[in-house]
């Protein structure tokens, strides 16, 4: 297969904290993110001009979209802070699902994405450690909306994609700047035979990462100033230098589904190193030389109570 090329198309002036979960909405055909320390959803326009924002009851680690109608009551799954929830950015309504780790304080939601089953997934990383061998794990949201875990004694989760026939699922723990590949089973969801799919240098840490059309995995590489490529058997077939050394997430969409989607982050950097890269926090927007987009998987859940009214700030099931 030739090499794809990248061209700079846009730069989005946003200046996030911690630009994540780059998303090209399936259904409204939008490019979405959110900047988690200052807890905001954010879109683009049609014409990837106008940047709109929203803001969320608490800081936002990841989202998904629900495969539901305009009409329903809720529209978006999210991974916020302490725990998942359904959410509707235009009325506002939240109805919150699962708090598993209410007990661990310290630690928040990060990463997630919903597999192509249609079920949700999200980890946790720790922030601030108040207990000792502190740890995050990955869940998963089962039809019911009730989260099942499948991962523990993570450090910062991240990195969440599944190749083209859903039969593996990628994942990164990133401060062990290596991501791991698992056999995935799908009814249940069942994560077995992991085996080490890259491994990066000590001041590269693997974030967002998604898969493209010809099954290679597009990742950011925080701290490096990098995206990668990676072929199915794990080889960097591309690399991409952004002008900024924190991009945090990926995603390929577009009209023509030939864009490549970067977010980017500010958190950490001193004076002298905003100094020296003024479009930290940016999003940047690539022009690919073919298009490698798959339409990211919508969530899909079962219980009745979707189908109610809306409520605001229903308590935890
Ligand atoms: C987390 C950040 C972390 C970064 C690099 C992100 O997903 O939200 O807090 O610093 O990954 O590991
Ligand atoms: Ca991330």
């Amino acid at each position: 297969m030739n090499s794809v090329t990248t061209r700079l198309l846009q730069r989005i002036p946003v200046q996030n904290v911690l630009g994540e979960n780059a998303l090209w909405h399936p259904l409204l055909q939008r490019f979405y993110w959110v900047d988690i320390e200052a807890g905001l959803l954010h879109w683009l326009s049609a014409d990837l001009h106008q940047v709109h924002q929203l803001a969320l009851p608490e800081r936002i680690g990841s989202f998904g979209v629900l495969n539901v109608g305009a009409d329903a009551p809720y529209q978006l799954v999210l991974a916020l802070e302490s725990g998942f929830a359904l959410f509707h950015p235009h009325t506002g309504a939240l109805r919150w699902l699962a708090k598993p780790e209410r007990h661990i304080r310290g630690n928040r939601f990060n990463d997630g994405r919903t597999d192509r089953q249609g079920r949700f997934w999200a980890g946790t990383m720790v922030e601030t450690p108040s207990q000792p061998a502190q740890a995050g794990a990955l869940y998963q949201l089962n039809r019911q909306g009730q989260a099942v875990c499948h991962l523990r004694h993570i450090q910062i989760s991240n990195g969440l994609c599944w190749s083209l026939d859903g039969r593996r699922m990628y994942h990164a723990d990133s401060p062990r700047h290596q991501i791991w590949q698992y056999e995935f089973g799908s009814e249940p969801a069942s994560l077995s035979q992991p085996r080490l799919f890259a491994e990066f240098a000590d001041n590269a840490s693997p974030d967002g990462a998604t898969v493209d059309a010809e099954d290679h995995v597009w990742t950011a590489l925080w701290g490096t100033s990098t995206v990668v490529r990676l072929d199915p058997q794990g080889q960097v077939c591309l690399t991409l230098t952004l002008p900024v050394s924190q991009p945090s997430s990926v995603a390929l969409g577009g009209e023509h589904g030939d864009l490549l989607f970067v977010t980017t982050s500010r958190l950490g950097l001193d004076a002298r190193q905003l100094a020296e890269q003024p479009a930290a926090g940016d999003v940047f927007i690539y022009q690919l030389s073919r298009p490698l987009a798959v339409a990211e998987s919508l969530c899909h859940f079962e219980p009745d109570w979707l189908a109610e009214p809306v409520c605001h700030d229903m308590p935890v099931l």
